[in-house]
């Protein structure tokens, strides 16, 4: 089997890479095929553009796009890593999604507003994320982000089974980064073997 993930921070000497590494540590030992996407290393354009959006009226969409796609399409199972950045995803990972899971390819925008057109993959989510357990008990900000990138994104998209790991106490050094370290190269050894969580 073949994994892709993708991930996004700015430095390679961040945490979100170093999940991303032991990820990657996850997938071979469990003796899958794997393919690293870095969007920042890579330079990807995240914003959406006029011609862009004319593929949904059929036009073709531009090469570097139709590259993103195809890495999708060769992957058996996705991991997308990434940290919170004011409580959503950071702009470059929200702008690969908007431009690279495209109507007609992701989904049937015209036909049927429910219509997937991906085989189910299993998807599972890195996120680090500044808050404390605290924190987030009082604000409930995580619950409904997860709502809405389980529903209106990734399922919509016919992702399937879909996992979200939410990593609270990434910020700096609080005892946590270990556990945080074990549970991604749990996710990549068990990314097509575990149910939705
Ligand atoms: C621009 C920016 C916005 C952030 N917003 C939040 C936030 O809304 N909630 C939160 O818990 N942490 C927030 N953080 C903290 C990051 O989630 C935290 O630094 C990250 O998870 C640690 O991973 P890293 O070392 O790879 O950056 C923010 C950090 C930055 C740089």
């Amino acid at each position: 089997m073949h994994v892709l993930s993708v991930v996004c921070h700015p430095r390679p000497d961040s945490f979100t890479h170093a999940l991303a590494g032991r990820f990657q540590e996850g997938v071979t030992s469990a003796g899958h095929t794997f393919e690293h996407a870095d969007l920042y290393a890579e330079g990807f354009d995240p914003v959406m553009t006029a011609r862009d959006l004319e593929q949904f009226n059929g036009a073709p969409m531009v090469p570097e796009l139709l590259a993103e796609q195809d890495r999708v399409e060769r992957a058996d199972a996705l991991c997308l890593i990434f940290p919170i950045w004011w409580f959503s995803m950071p702009a470059m990972m929200k702008g690969w999604l908007d431009r690279v899971w495209s109507a007609g390819w992701a989904y049937d925008w015209k036909h049927d507003p429910n219509g997937s057109l991906l085989k189910p993959r299993p998807c599972t989510m890195l996120v680090p994320v500044g808050a404390s357990p605290q924190m987030e008990a009082d604000w409930g900000c995580l619950e409904r982000l997860d709502h809405i990138w389980r529903v209106g994104v990734l399922g919509y998209c016919g992702v399937d089974p879909i996992n979200i790991h939410f990593l609270l106490d990434s910020a700096f050094e609080k005892g946590r980064h270990g556990e945080h370290l074990d549970t991604a190269y749990e996710a990549g050894n068990r990314i097509l073997s575990v149910p939705n969580g």
